[in-house]
């Protein structure tokens, strides 16, 4: 059997383990020190955001970014449909209720005419939301140049989670830059890896310093421990951000591999009824996870495609599955249109081996294997496309 390929593996580039000695050599291994303060300062440099913190999870960046907006019981924060449910389960943590609004098929974030009737129906109920929590999905930028006026004219908060686009950007400006707060996430299988972690951007110095006395149990700044609101431990170590830190340095490099790994199954693929990410004119993604979306009615399913590449010890995954669609937010509201766009992209798409230590003749051999699946015997017609 040949080696195991996964989605996305961490991909170590040599430079971590470095830092990682440092902080043994110095005895620094709490949550504070050198590492910390150069990760949190190359990462806010790279985006283009004056603030930084970094934290143990992309999640806990997002339930301090919402802290921060002062979401609490009653309030109503929009929330993209189409993510992973850290995304919108810090909006329940705060005991606010979510409200979810589909994608579109241009960007697959955000639906900016539908975010708009949301917020217009909630102003018409004197209940404007109290923030709007837009992802860039699979590293593909939402579409800003539409958001932002509407959010801006209802006087509405965007929190950015760029959990999945670090390295993308959008008309010139990065990823994570967008939202005020924007969150990003170093969990094992994103572009760059702090082993877990995430860290939470700002324009603010202020709500920074809010969120790292949160962050750390929510301790004054007494000789003795005094506590006046409730807080969390949610500080990254010393020893991860040594991780973090080295993995920037490659940063750049990973992006390019993950676009030409995305250009290479297109291209190697485009014949076939399926389609990939889209990309938004303005978008330079960083192509995180490729994604195949299969068309409908060709006779080949995402599952038979998957379950080929597992008999060869490939890793694939579904698309994210809508949070309207999932058992624990089933009862919430969701703005859509007749077909939810989301709905479609769950049940058609795939999201392929992408990660930057991937070689090419690997990828070949998934090419391949998937080629082979449209190939076996049956007969296709790409829309437009005579064959
Ligand atoms: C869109 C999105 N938001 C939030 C998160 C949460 O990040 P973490 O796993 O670091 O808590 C992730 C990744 O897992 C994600 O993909």
């Amino acid at each position: 059997m040949n080696d195991r390929v996964y989605l996305s593996p961490p991909h170590m580039n040599g430079r971590e383990m470095g830092y990682i000695e440092r902080a043994f050599a110095t005895n620094w291994i709490a949550p504070l020190g050198e590492n910390i303060d150069a990760f949190e300062d190359a990462v806010q440099r790279y985006v283009g955001m004056p603030h930084a913190l970094a934290l143990s999870s992309g999640t806990a960046a997002m339930h301090l970014a919402m802290m921060s907006l002062g979401i609490g019981p009653g309030d109503i924060v929009l929330c993209a449909d189409v993510t992973f449910a850290a995304s919108c389960n810090p909006i329940v943590y705060q005991g606010a209720e979510p409200v979810f609004i589909d994608c579109d098929q241009e960007s697959w974030c955000i639906d900016p005419a539908l975010l708009a009737d949301a917020l217009l129906f909630y102003k018409k109920e004197d209940k404007i939301p109290k923030a709007v929590v837009v992802v860039d999905l699979y590293g593909l930028p939402a579409d800003y140049d539409r958001i932002l006026p509407v959010c801006a004219e209802f006087g509405v908060p965007v929190i950015e989670d760029a959990a999945e686009a670090l390295g993308s950007s959008y008309k010139g400006s990065m990823c994570g830059s967008f939202g005020d707060p924007s969150i990003l996430s170093f969990n094992a299988n994103k572009i760059i890896t702090a082993s877990s972690g995430g860290m939470v951007l700002s324009r603010s110095r202020e709500a920074i310093q809010k969120m790292r006395y949160w962050a750390t149990q929510a301790r004054e700044p007494l000789p003795y421990y005094e506590h006046k609101e409730i807080g969390y431990n949610y500080r990254m170590s010393n020893i991860c951000a040594g991780i973090g830190r080295g993995q920037m340095e490659t940063l750049p490099a990973y992006v390019k591999k993950r676009r030409e790994i995305y250009k290479r199954y297109k291209e190697a693929l485009a014949d076939l009824p399926v389609r990939f990410n889209p990309v938004i004119p303005g978008a330079e993604p960083n192509f995180w996870l490729t994604v195949m979306v299969i068309e409908e009615g060709c006779g080949i399913s995402p599952t038979a495609v998957a379950e080929a590449l597992a008999a060869e010890n490939i890793e694939t995954r579904p698309f994210w599955k809508p949070m309207h669609m999932q058992p624990v937010y089933r009862s919430r509201r969701f703005f859509s249109r007749r077909n939810p766009a989301g709905e479609e992209l769950f049940a058609r798409g795939l999201c392929l081996p992408s990660g930057t230590a991937m070689d090419e003749r690997v990828q070949d051999r998934i090419i391949d294997i998937i080629r082979s699946c449209f190939m076996q015997g049956r007969s296709y017609v790409k829309t437009g496309v005579g064959l």
